[in-house]
């Protein structure tokens, strides 16, 4: 694809995001009726839909949830549509809207809204039924247990399904976006700082108390010790530091550092000397075939530490990112043919079965971040490449090592073009960006416009802004 044709289809699809995205956020106009569970939902201010696009697994999922995960990444695409000037300062609004329905959720109670469900099984169809909690589970559902909750009805209910959980990343990665959106809140809105704060306390003291304990990952697969969850619990743990010592409380403070320090040193435990990858997990049974995730990729793009280990700059996480792109060359025939112009569609890990098992446009535009934000890196500060980067940085640009630090952010900010460019090869006119593009055919699968899909689309495009912004820093 010609440069100039890229750089018009990213413009177009940034706004086509922007819009898509917002979409998902306090849906109150739409209503999903979950016939066969007999239940009716009507999405309530703040809430994000992983998907609005109504479905039932006819074939597409269900993702009409406000899931914690994905609300958090959402949101923080909100944050850089308004400090890039994207959408106006007024939507400002939606963070409050956001955190005061995430206030509202920690009040849950499992056993109150049994009593107020009453009789409900009795309205669920009979085959339905074995996909329906049973009512101890919901009853355990009350206090630090709700945070653990992966997802919840976008009315605010409890999720009445089983499901995996829990799920410990969701409190972490908010706070980390409350955290980034706290500036602009100071500058435009310090009427609700009370109420992020109560939130972001509220996401670090469960962080802090849970981190060590076991949790499912982020692709809800498995329960373990998860690079991701782990990442980010640790990000938003020594930011939280920072944070609780600028409002006074130096023994929260005090408490946070450690516990942040704890999991940088349990880190360090997923490098894999002989395989030369940051491992998603920690699993007794070695080679599960997970151990190469882009889970990694995204938790080092969303954990967003400046420098050192788990860094854009860390030589371990570039190793990995290699390796993840060998590997999905090799494995999906659309990346048959790929080269310098066009970088190969990104997916989860091998052997993947989950509707077409990739790819994925979030890995694919992960990828892309991630260049970008080593171009700016790069650009920022020409003691920031060492002889550690070499074997990585040298796939694109044989004298990277030589000092030529304009020729290699070029280089860097091409190769996230790259990726770009396979995304817009795949993407449709309308902008509409599936959870997944078929590895064999490219068209899309699994939820169809999936909010976080437009968020990896903002955020990476926003990195490659200030990529192309820091030339000649
Ligand atoms: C398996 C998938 O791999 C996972 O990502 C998904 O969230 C769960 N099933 C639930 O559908
Ligand atoms: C499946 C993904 O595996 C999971 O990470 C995500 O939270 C849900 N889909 C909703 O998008």
């Amino acid at each position: 694809m010609e440069k100039s044709a890229l750089l018009g289809w990213m413009q177009r699809q940034y706004e086509l995001s922007a819009g898509l995205m917002t979409k998902a956020i306090s849906a109150t106009h739409l209503v999903k009726e979950r016939r066969p569970f007999g239940r009716i939902v009507r999405p309530a201010p703040g809430s994000v839909l992983a998907c609005p696009v109504i479905a039932a697994y006819d074939p597409d999922p269900d993702y009409f949830f406000h899931w914690a995960r994905d609300s958090a990444v959402v949101m923080d695409a909100l944050r850089v549509l308004i400090e890039r000037g994207a959408i106006g300062p007024e939507s400002i609004r939606r963070f409050e809207d956001y955190v005061a329905f995430g206030l509202k959720l920690l009040d849950l109670d499992g056993a109150a809204y049994l009593r107020e469900l009453g009789d409900f099984r009795s309205e669920v169809e009979p085959f339905f039924r074995q996909y329906v909690r049973d009512d101890e589970d919901l009853r355990a559902i009350v206090g630090d247990r709700v945070q653990g909750e992966p997802r919840f009805n976008p009315d605010g209910t409890l999720d009445i399904l089983k499901w995996s959980r829990p799920q410990h990343d969701g409190p972490a990665s908010r706070a980390l976006t409350l955290m980034r959106v706290l500036p602009l809140v100071e500058a435009r809105a310090p009427h609700m700082k009370g109420s992020l704060a109560r939130l972001l306390d509220a996401d670090l003291s469960f962080t802090l108390r849970h981190w060590r304990e076991p949790s499912y990952d982020i692709w809800e697969e498995e329960p373990g010790f998860h690079y991701y969850t782990r990442l980010v619990q640790h990000a938003a743990l020594a930011e939280g530091a920072t944070w609780h010592e600028a409002c006074g409380d130096f023994e929260r403070a005090r408490a946070e550092s450690e516990a942040a320090q704890e999991l940088r040193v349990a880190l360090a435990a997923y490098w894999s000397e002989p395989e030369g990858v940051l491992r998603s997990r920690l699993s007794s049974d070695a080679g599960t075939g997970k151990d190469l995730d882009i889970a990694v990729v995204l938790a080092v793009i969303h954990a967003r530490r400046r420098d050192g280990p788990h860094s854009i700059l860390d030589p371990k996480v570039l190793a990995t990112l290699a390796r993840l792109e060998d590997l999905f060359a090799s494995l999906y025939a659309i990346n048959r043919g790929c080269g310098s112009d066009r970088a190969p569609a990104m997916g989860r890990y091998a052997g993947d079965r989950y509707y077409s098992g990739g790819a994925y446009y979030f890995s694919t535009l992960g990828a892309a971040e991630l260049y970008y934000r080593l171009a700016t890196a790069v650009a920022a500060d020409a003691d920031a490449v060492t002889a550690d980067h070499e074997p990585f940085l040298t796939r694109l640009l044989p004298t990277a090592l030589e000092g030529e630090h304009e020729r290699l952010r070029e280089a860097l900010v091409a190769r996230g073009d790259a990726f770009m460019a396979t995304v817009a090869t795949y993407a449709p006119a309308t902008g509409e960006l599936a959870e997944q593009f078929d590895q064999a055919t490219g068209a899309p699968s699994s939820a169809k416009d999936l909010a976080w899909s437009h968020a990896a689309f903002i955020t990476a495009f926003g990195s490659r802004r200030e990529a192309v912004e820091a030339r000649g820093t």
